[in-house]
């Protein structure tokens, strides 16, 4: 793996590790926000609480997720999506703080995607057994702008694979402060987080929180 010193949020250091011509994982690069990035969080829960959204085929997802920005991810019977409104308060979603906005901005510019510009970002919080399926992002519009992915607390095993969901996956261990950008050639690879081991995190307990960053619309 190719791995170079870059300057982090905040111009702390930060180590990248190439997954792919359009992928890159940024160490530690929002360890610096990282409480302020939680207080931001707290604040959007009071607003739009975490709930375990349903998959079209029935199944209640292990992940309890909530979102802000513009429009947010949601899935139910009715299948996967983006909306403005929240399916449980019928409200707007809570705005995209600033930060989130700088972190996403910055992040994606040192992968390489300039001007990103998400309206969307969904909060997941994962706690120990939880997981994700192997799965792309394709619900977006615009597929020419990438995802970024920021990770906090617990580690976790996050799974890389290819553009065909029988390809091989590499499994990269992803911990408190690391965003992934994934983009370009490498947009559609799937991935998935296997499930969280139990612990505890100094600032998040048994707990991890990934925030995702796209621009929908
Ligand atoms: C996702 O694919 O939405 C989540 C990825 C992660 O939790 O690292
Ligand atoms: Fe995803």
């Amino acid at each position: 793996m190719i791995s170079d010193l870059l300057s982090g949020a905040g111009g702390s250091e930060t180590w990248s590790e190439r997954l792919g011509p359009g992928a890159i994982v940024l160490r530690g690069f929002a360890t610096a926000q990282a409480a302020n990035i939680v207080a931001e969080i707290q604040q959007i829960i009071a607003q739009a609480p975490f709930r375990h959204m349903e998959t079209p085929g029935g199944f209640r997802m292990s992940v309890a997720m909530s979102n802000c920005g513009e429009l947010g991810w949601v899935t139910d019977k009715a299948g996967y999506r983006y909306q403005a409104v929240d399916p449980d308060s019928a409200r707007p979603w809570p705005s995209l703080p600033t930060l989130f906005r700088q972190l996403a901005t910055e992040a994606a510019a040192q992968a390489g995607f300039a001007n990103f510009m998400p309206d969307a970002c969904l909060i997941n919080r994962y706690e120990p057994g939880a997981r994700m399926s192997l799965h792309q992002d394709k619900d977006e519009r615009d597929l020419t702008q990438p995802i970024v992915s920021i990770s906090l607390g617990l580690p976790a095993q996050f799974q890389f694979g290819g553009l065909k969901r029988s390809d091989p996956v590499s499994r990269v261990t992803l911990t408190h402060g690391d965003v992934v950008v994934w983009g370009g050639a490498d947009r559609l690879r799937y991935h998935g987080v296997l499930a969280l081991k139990t612990g505890d995190h100094p600032l998040l307990g048994a707990c991890r929180l990934n925030l995702t960053f796209r621009k929908a619309v």
